[in-house]
């Protein structure tokens, strides 16, 4: 357990606060780009507690400015797409995508008043799906170049949903592979057949094993944690009875995403962003490296499972998450159904809106959590002491020269060492990437 001062400190997103300012020191998605692709292009944005509109001029560029009209306070996402920038329907005030003002119609004239007038503004990119935002001081850090950002568009699939908690925890279960035997255990073995939500219903890499059966049956992994130039390399080793090692990679990108294999053939990053203190988004990017990844599939599946503009989940505290007691007896550990999203945020939603770690009792399987938040509270007072450059990605070593990360199911042989199981299983699946997946 931590104390109270220190869960605010590692939980609290807003300007100025302990985890916020990290989080300011790196790119944050901001928006999927399905969501500008509406007739008109302006949709409101909350993140880590601010709040923005993000717009398209009719340049076809990007801005991302203060929702609130520095005139009188109205609301700029009901604002004039109009003249290359956004005008506040009020009074006409007009603002450019650096959020300076142009123009104010009701002034008189040749009053340079506008002159004086801005708004907040963040760097916006779009990159693979998502719209990134830096909200940090100074440079943003150049991106590294991982997977989900190295593969063509045609291989990446970006989405999001609504968690209604605070996003360190929701973080903290992608970090935590210990959960996996429990939460999200089936209680009878499927044909092994991989599709939306059942990541852990196909089998392991390399055996006959499904994954369902494996989890279950080997429910105390031996798990490890090591830093790495972009976060921390997180194994989970399984030791079969017949001396063979099933072997799990997965990661944790500082300061907010993880990167975790779904199948043989793609793996999921996923950010989880501070919408505020109380709720956040997860943007997962789904990334192939073998075929093209079916887009209009890939969105009906997840669409059938959200309600837009927001992308909350159908299934949420409000329904009990559909859970169903009998379920729960014969065929699912949770009783919440098959789609393995819906198990993750009922955990971390029923925690409360932000954990209070004051109570907690962690235990040798939640080493990666706790390495964790070493490595936040370590960010902030480098941040507190003026040493940006202690931060990582921020530290001098090149962004660009940070690919992967290595995120891989396998199958060690008795007599294999772990690490080598690995490196083979991935190389092999970059081998036959038709993109330069060559780490
Ligand atoms: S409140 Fe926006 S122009 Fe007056
Ligand atoms: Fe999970």
């Amino acid at each position: 357990m931590i104390s109270q001062e220190l869960n605010d400190s590692l939980t609290r997103v807003g300007k100025g606060t302990d985890a916020g300012e990290v989080l300011r020191r790196y790119w944050q998605p901001a928006a999927l780009s399905d969501e500008l692709m509406s007739g008109r292009p302006v949709v409101p944005v909350r993140l880590l507690g601010e709040d923005l509109v993000l717009f398209r001029d009719s340049a076809g560029k990007l801005g991302l400015i203060g929702r609130r009209c520095p005139h009188r306070g109205a609301d700029m996402c009901y604002g004039r797409l109009e003249d290359n920038g956004l005008r506040c329907p009020f009074h006409g005030w007009h603002f450019d995508r650096t959020g300076q003002c142009v123009e104010q119609p009701g002034e008189p004239e040749g009053s340079r008043m506008h002159e004086q007038i801005t708004t907040a503004s963040y760097p916006v990119v779009e990159r693979n799906g998502i719209v990134w935002a830096y909200m940090g001081p100074g440079e943003p850090p150049a991106f590294a170049n991982f997977d989900c950002f190295r593969a063509p568009d045609t291989h990446v699939f970006a989405f999001k949903g609504l968690w209604e908690c605070n996003w360190l925890q929701a973080l903290e279960v992608g970090i935590d592979p210990a959960h996996a035997s429990f939460l999200h255990r089936f209680l009878q073995d499927e044909d092994p057949a991989e599709s939306y939500g059942k990541q852990f219903r196909g089998t392991a890499a390399n055996t006959e094993i499904p994954m369902t059966k494996l989890l279950r049956d080997y429910p105390r992994p031996e798990i490890g944690a090591e830093e790495t130039d972009y976060g921390l390399r997180i194994t989970a080793l399984r030791h079969l009875d017949d001396g063979r090692t099933h072997v799990r990679v997965t990661n944790q990108i500082f300061p907010e995403a993880i990167c975790i294999p779904m199948s043989r053939e793609m793996t999921i990053t996923q950010w989880h962003v501070p919408i505020d203190d109380h709720n956040c988004y997860w943007y997962s990017m789904f990334t192939s490296y073998g075929a093209p990844v079916d887009k209009a599939v890939m969105r009906d599946q997840r669409l059938k499972e959200h309600r837009l503009p927001d992308y909350a989940p159908l299934k949420n505290a409000r329904n009990n998450y559909g859970y169903d007691p009998k379920e729960q007896e014969s065929e699912t550990y949770t009783g919440m159904g098959l789609d393995i999203n819906v198990h993750d945020q009922w955990a971390v939603e029923s925690m409360g809106s932000i954990q209070d770690r004051t109570q907690e009792h962690l235990g040798k399987t939640d080493v990666g959590l706790i390495r964790y938040r070493r490595m936040l509270r370590g960010a902030i007072a480098a941040l507190k002491e003026g040493r940006e450059d202690a931060l990582p990605m921020r530290n001098g070593t090149d962004p660009a020269g940070i690919f992967g990360p290595v995120s891989n199911d396998s199958i060690a042989e008795a007599g294999t060492a772990p690490g080598a199981a690995t490196a083979n299983s991935d190389a092999e699946r970059r081998g036959a990437c038709t993109w330069n997946a060559a780490v």
